[in-house]
């Protein structure tokens, strides 16, 4: 019988010891984080996921705390990340203490020694701060995931997921699961397929989200639901996007938009509260957090995920500019023609033109070669350029080339849209609307981090959480040149607006809302279709027969003949969430094995290639 383990059983963790255990013989299991054998004394720094405790093999001590010669020659071959469990006594370090170590007071004395199990040199060290590279730390993730800094994220998971389940179990809900293995249903985004060996020739889609499953559960009469459950994307890869993720997902029967909210306030309070220890009734006394129109976001931010932890909103001013004929800026000059020969209708997505003002007190900080920057930053998101300009004491645009030929009565009506003063710097950005709004998005938040506003990475201890609500239901395919579901097709529409369907799509609004923090989407969700007329009518504004209706969705269309409760609900991103949290910087942070921005595992090596049997017996043949 194993002495260690089986006698000597675990009495602390390395980081449970304090002055108060002083004279406590105590049985100590971890790794060696640090040896140093100076003085005829090893001094160990013992690592577990708690913590660090300070052990010290003396071969001069004697009496109660004696070690065995043995033992003491034991102790100088251990190296680095060696498993030991070791025996000793608590003793204070008197004069020595380490204010950086939470068991700093305290070293243990050893008296036995065993060694579990040696370990190879690692690849890189087991500290908090190391400049290796990614990829190779994820080659090694389970040495990586060592090191406090990931132990600590996964923590916070951890304590996201308990605080999640007991709130939806407080709050009613119950954690029921749905199929990973499920029908392709186009819309979203794009699903990995996973073929069938017993139906040859067809194919599984992982899913995306549980979406369609969740309603069956509300049609199912469950009322309440949640689950955290993986979802599975085949989309391109970004730090905030992982192939396969986490959601905590939630559906709700008999609510309107605003239930849904205070359910999930009600969470993200008690999440802050658990995980942080930060009480968000400081900054929303009410418990409830802002709403702002989709509309409004788009047109002062330039996206649906704004971070209000600054100000600095964007201005369209096409209307202003096509009402001057052009404002005498010859850049301008094609839209403005085509606005004014009925080529861009008012309908449809056009072109557009936008300034941003970056005021005086910070405009200032940006040196000439810093602006000149800029421009190749935008230059990278596929736009021409980025003009700009300096406001005068006049009022004038000086240092640009728009000011040499803007008409006054133009640029008078643009100052006042943007609230421009003396040495405010403006920007300007035309083109497709849909360029123009991520690059000013993005110079937004760009220029951000320049100014010092908000911080490079992390959080800077502000949260600032919003509600995007009442975006359109649809939005129209430039290349199909047809109107698409901007979300999927079973969101309910604003009852005013069911006139529109079909008259007029791009003008009906939806039940539809994210939640945004720090200008990350960390959810969304929405208010169901449940009504099968007003479904119909949307199917047809989408273009989708019957039949091809029935041929997609015929099971969820079904079961909402079946008396459908009227049901809405949501779903949060638990690793972006996590990120947000831990002030992570990546996903990759956050989940403990992650995919690399290709989709592949460093570790494992997948996706990889399998033998021709099993391809075979899958009725699948590789095309080079
Ligand atoms: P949606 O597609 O908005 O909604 O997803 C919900 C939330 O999941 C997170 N998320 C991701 N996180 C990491 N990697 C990804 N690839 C990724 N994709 C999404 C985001 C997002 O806000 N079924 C609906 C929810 C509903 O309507 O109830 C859905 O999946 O934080």
């Amino acid at each position: 019988m194993a002495r260690f383990i089986d006698e000597l059983k675990r009495s602390h963790r390395c980081n449970d010891l304090r002055s108060t255990d002083e004279g406590k013989e105590v049985i100590l299991f971890g790794w060696v984080a640090s040896y140093r054998d100076h003085g005829g004394c090893v001094f160990v720094d013992l690592r577990d996921r708690d913590g660090i405790t300070q052990i010290v093999f003396d071969p001069d001590l004697s009496g109660y705390a004696a070690l065995p010669k043995e033992a003491y020659e034991h102790a100088r071959t251990l190296r680095n990340e060696w498993v030991i469990g070791v025996r000793g006594r608590v003793v204070s370090r008197g004069a020595n203490k380490n204010p950086k170590l939470a068991t700093g007071e305290i070293e243990v004395h050893a008296i036995e020694l065993t060694v579990f199990n040696k370990s190879d040199t690692p690849p890189f060290e087991i500290a908090d701060e190391i400049d290796t590279g990614e990829e190779k730390r994820l080659q090694y993730r389970y040495l990586d995931l060592r090191r406090a800094p990931l132990q600590k994220t996964l923590r916070i998971r951890h304590r996201i997921n308990q605080t999640v389940r007991s709130y939806f179990d407080e709050q009613g809900f119950l954690e029921l699961e749905t199929p990973f293995m499920v029908k392709y249903t186009p819309g979203g985004a794009r699903n990995f397929l996973v073929p069938s060996r017993m139906s040859a020739g067809k194919f599984y889609a992982l899913a995306e989200s549980p979406q369609l499953f969740k309603q069956l559960y509300m049609v199912a009469g469950f009322d309440r639901y949640f689950q955290i459950v993986k979802c599975f994307r085949d989309e391109a890869l970004r730090l905030d996007r992982q192939p396969e993720f986490t959601q905590i997902d939630v559906e709700m029967s008999f609510v309107n938009q605003d239930d849904v909210f205070k359910v999930m306030e009600g969470l993200i309070f008690k999440v802050w509260k658990d995980v942080l220890g930060i009480d968000l009734h400081e900054k929303y006394p009410s418990g409830r957090f802002p709403q702002m129109p989709f509309e409004e976001s788009m047109s002062k931010y330039g996206n649906d995920k704004p971070d209000m932890r600054f100000e600095m909103p964007h201005t369209d001013i096409t209307k202003i500019v096509v009402e001057h004929d052009g404002a005498n800026i010859p850049l301008f000059g094609p839209i403005t023609n085509k606005f004014k020969s009925g080529e861009y209708r008012a309908d449809l997505p056009a072109e557009i033109i936008k300034a941003m003002r970056v005021p005086a007190q910070f405009a200032g900080k940006l040196s000439r070669a810093e602006l000149d920057k800029l421009e190749d930053f935008v230059k990278g998101m596929g736009a021409k350029g980025l003009a700009r300009a300096k406001v005068d004491d006049a009022g004038n645009w000086a240092q640009s080339p728009l000011g040499k030929t803007v008409h006054p009565q133009a640029r008078e009506e643009i100052n006042q849209a943007l609230g421009a003063k003396t040495g405010d710097l403006l920007f300007f950005q035309f083109g497709k609307e849909a360029m123009v709004q991520t690059v000013m998005a993005n110079l937004r938040v760009h220029l951000a981090k320049k100014l010092g506003l908000i911080p490079e990475s992390g959080h800077g201890g502000k949260f600032e959480f919003l509600w995007v609500v009442n975006p359109p239901l649809f939005e129209y395919d430039e290349e199909k040149k047809t109107w698409v579901a901007a979300h999927h097709a079973f969101t309910r529409p604003h009852d005013e607006c069911i006139d529109f369907l079909d008259k007029d799509p791009g003008k009906v609004l939806c039940h539809r809302y994210d939640l945004v923090l720090n200008g990350f989407e960390i959810g969304g969700g929405s208010i169901r279709l449940h009504n099968p007329d007003v479904q119909a009518k949307v199917f047809r504004a989408l273009g989708i027969s019957d039949e091809e209706a029935r041929e997609k969705f015929g099971f969820l269309l079904d079961a909402l003949r079946f008396g459908a409760p009227p049901h809405g609900g949501i779903a949060l991103g638990m690793d972006r969430l996590s990120m947000l949290l831990s002030g992570a910087q990546s996903l990759r942070d956050v989940i403990p094995f992650p995919k690399t921005q290709r989709g592949t595992d460093q570790m494992t090596d997948a996706p990889n290639r399998v033998d021709s049997t099993q391809l075979r017996e899958l009725h699948i043949r590789i095309t080079e």
